[in-house]
């Protein structure tokens, strides 16, 4: 965990010059100790720090920094729809907007870094300070939780809309709602939702898209991960925060009228595995086989079985068969 004094710190490098303790502790209002002490955990986030003797501290890289003003400049209009605050750390910045789910619609939290990101299916989400997109959106719904099924996968189609708008392609989608580049997972959605099944419902939307990811990053995540710098795509994470809300604002007032139907064309169109035979393995352990036949307009996944058509709510695709 990284004190807000590392964070003013590691801004205050973010121009790559070499700064000296004493002029960093000097603009900061701090002594030099509390510099050294500030400093000496960075490596946990992710940074690497050069520091030189009679020189001072360098950032050995970047940190593309998330700026609220930028994301509202770069969403014009649009930003009227969406409260954005920047948090420094957060647990999981979809536990943060569920603490306020009574706040107003459109609340946004994104981090700087994701301290204890969550997955689907109790997975963690790993990232470090700068090397990914993690952010939760608050959205009310007048329709009742039951009616939200398919929420996740609407989401998908936007999340690939924006990237594509980011000039990434050989983008797919894996049923329920990841997103594959080149097969290796570049980002994932987290839906939790509050609210009964009939009344309005709130739902938490969490996106996490992997920017840059460090060695670190990816030798944490159990399976082929990809980055947007990979996929050769250099969008700073604040036109990138902007260009998905655009996206989900779109995506998400036509699924509040039409549920997921109008989408599941295009999502089909960008499922990796459509008509694959696969497995599916399910939370309690049991797999079961057959050919994808589509998503479903309420956001099943359709599987030709030996036993005919049946619809999965849950499960993982894999294609190990039993
Ligand atoms: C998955 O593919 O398993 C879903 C991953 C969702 C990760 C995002 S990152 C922002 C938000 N906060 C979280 O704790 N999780 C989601």
């Amino acid at each position: 965990m990284l004190k807000p004094l590392t964070f003013s710190i590691l801004r205050h490098l973010s121009d790559g010059e070499f700064h000296s303790g004493e002029a960093i502790a000097a603009s900061l209002g701090v002594s030099r100790a509390n510099i050294w002490y500030a400093l000496k955990n960075v490596g946990q986030a992710g940074v690497a720090l050069r520091r030189v003797r009679g020189r001072g501290y360098r950032l050995a890289g970047p940190i593309d920094w998330l700026d609220a003003d930028q994301v509202a400049r770069e969403l014009g209009e649009e930003s009227a729809l969406f409260r954005i605050e920047i948090l420094d750390t957060a647990d999981s910045t979809n536990t943060r907007v569920l603490d306020r789910v009574n706040a107003p619609h459109g609340l946004v939290i994104a981090a700087e870094w994701q301290l204890a990101g969550r997955g689907r299916l109790g997975r963690p989400w790993h990232s470090a300070l700068g090397d990914a997109l993690t952010f939760s959106l608050l959205w009310r719904f007048p329709q009742g939780a039951g009616s939200l099924a398919g929420l996740s996968l609407a989401v998908s189609v936007a999340v690939v809309r924006a990237l594509v708008r980011a000039k990434v392609s050989g983008l797919m989608l894996k049923w329920p709602n990841d997103i594959l580049w080149r097969h290796r997972k570049l980002a994932g959605i987290l839906i939790e939702i509050a609210g009964d099944a009939v009344g309005p419902a709130s739902a938490v939307i969490g996106i996490g898209i992997n920017v840059k990811l460090s060695s670190t990053t990816k030798a944490q995540i159990d399976q082929a991960a990809g980055d947007l710098g990979q996929a050769g795509c250099t969008m700073k994470r604040s036109a990138l925060l902007a260009c998905v809300l655009s996206d989900l604002a779109d995506v998400l007032r036509l699924f509040s009228v039409e549920g997921f139907g109008p989408f599941a064309p295009e999502w089909q169109r960008l499922h990796a595995y459509h008509e694959k035979r696969v497995t599916l393995k399910m939370p309690d352990g049991s797999a079961i086989a057959g050919k994808i036949a589509g998503a479903a307009n309420d956001g099943s996944l359709m599987l030709e079985t030996k036993s005919g058509m049946r619809r999965f709510y849950g499960g993982e695709i894999s294609f190990r068969h039993p």
